[in-house]
């Protein structure tokens, strides 16, 4: 790697790893975004939102960007802004993941919260509303607005570009959505370059992009609440199957590979992963399946990764974990086995 000058110097090129294969040669492979400065993807798209926001002439040098955040699209702004000189706003509830709002702090933004009264209910559309208001105030403010910004999903073309370059083609590509920035911006490119893949999105159970009842859920970073307005970055018309995951199955599979193997996936991820592992065998044999990892689990420590903060929220499942567990050791890669061989 040459010699970096800026820290968005180091967004991209994230390994993938071969978390899982069947004796019919369908392969999981894991794109680790954690290891994008911020440990998360969405670095990628807070990148492309400023530059593209620059290139349109609406952020003056010097502006202020505000935007609505569950974390990680704070965490990646903050960097962006402070490389570039901008004052960044990040509105935010108490639901998010008390690291990231410290560490988006740390890089300089201002945190304004929706609700100063300690109420950790996920509050994305009060959020999103106090974050346009605020900007409208403003005249030198943008509100980046990252649900409905097509560079949000310009951001994650790289990831497509990146895929085809560690394999020859991703015949599924299985993940959570959120904004829908990342599963459809590399959806977007692999079809752009004439390798579109099955897209299956994941959401958790409670989240609306999929229909279904609405209620509420832990994941954090994905899913839309409901009261929330599904934004244009979820492109329905890339989407082959929408599926849901409970917070037990996601966190039970986040803590299960934490252990089995010590690689630390949010719980997000964990959602995707369980998707993918418990369909494993009903993809067309020799399928290369793909999940972006939007995170890594060092910043859920303190909840699903913490045994009180789970059994207090009914979350705690021992047997869920177990399962996974053994789907992790019916689908170890040959590879991984022989090496685990030797080593004993
Ligand atoms: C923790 C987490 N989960 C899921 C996602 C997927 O979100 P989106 O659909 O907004 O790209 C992200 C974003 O990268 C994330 O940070």
């Amino acid at each position: 790697m040459p010699l970096v000058t800026r820290v968005t110097d180091l967004i991209g090129r994230t390994p993938l790893f071969e978390l899982a294969a069947t004796s019919t040669g369908t392969r999981l492979l894991l794109k680790l975004e954690q290891f994008n400065p911020t440990g998360a993807a969405k670095i990628r798209m807070a990148r492309e939102m400023v530059l593209d926001a620059e290139r349109r002439g609406l952020l003056a040098s010097g502006g202020h960007i505000i935007e609505s955040t569950s974390g990680n699209t704070g965490l990646g702004l903050a960097v962006v802004a402070a490389e570039r000189g901008y004052r960044f706003t990040a509105v935010v509830d108490h639901h998010a993941c008390k690291d990231k709002l410290r560490a988006m702090r740390a890089m300089g933004a201002e945190l304004v919260y929706v609700a100063d009264d300690g109420d950790d209910n996920l509050a994305t559309s009060a959020r999103e509303d106090l974050a346009e208001a605020m900007a409208a105030e403003r005249p030198d403010a943008y509100f980046t607005e990252q649900h409905n910004n097509d560079a949000n999903a310009v951001g994650y073309y790289a990831v497509a570009e990146e895929l085809l370059e560690d394999v020859e083609r991703v015949d599924i590509l299985l993940s959570s959505v959120g904004t829908g920035g990342s599963l459809f911006g590399t959806a977007t490119r692999l079809r752009q370059l004439g390798r579109p893949a099955h897209v299956i999105g994941v959401e958790p159970v409670g989240s609306i992009a999929f229909g279904g009842e609405g209620g509420p859920y832990w994941q954090s970073g994905t899913g839309t609440p409901p009261g929330a307005t599904i934004g244009t970055a979820v492109d329905y018309s890339q989407l082959d199957e929408g599926v849901k995951v409970t917070d037990v199955a996601a966190f039970a599979t986040a803590r299960a590979v934490a252990a089995e193997l010590g690689l630390m996936i949010g719980g997000s991820a964990g959602g995707s992963v369980h998707a993918a592992l418990t369909r494993l065998e009903e993809f067309p044999a020799g399928s290369t399946v793909v999940t972006i990892v939007c995170d890594g689990g060092e910043k859920y420590l303190d909840t699903v990764f913490d045994d009180a903060w789970m059994a207090e929220r009914d979350l705690l499942d021992p047997a869920a974990e177990t399962e996974v567990r053994q789907l992790l050791h019916r689908y170890t890669p040959a590879s991984r086995r022989t090496e685990l061989v030797e080593a004993r």
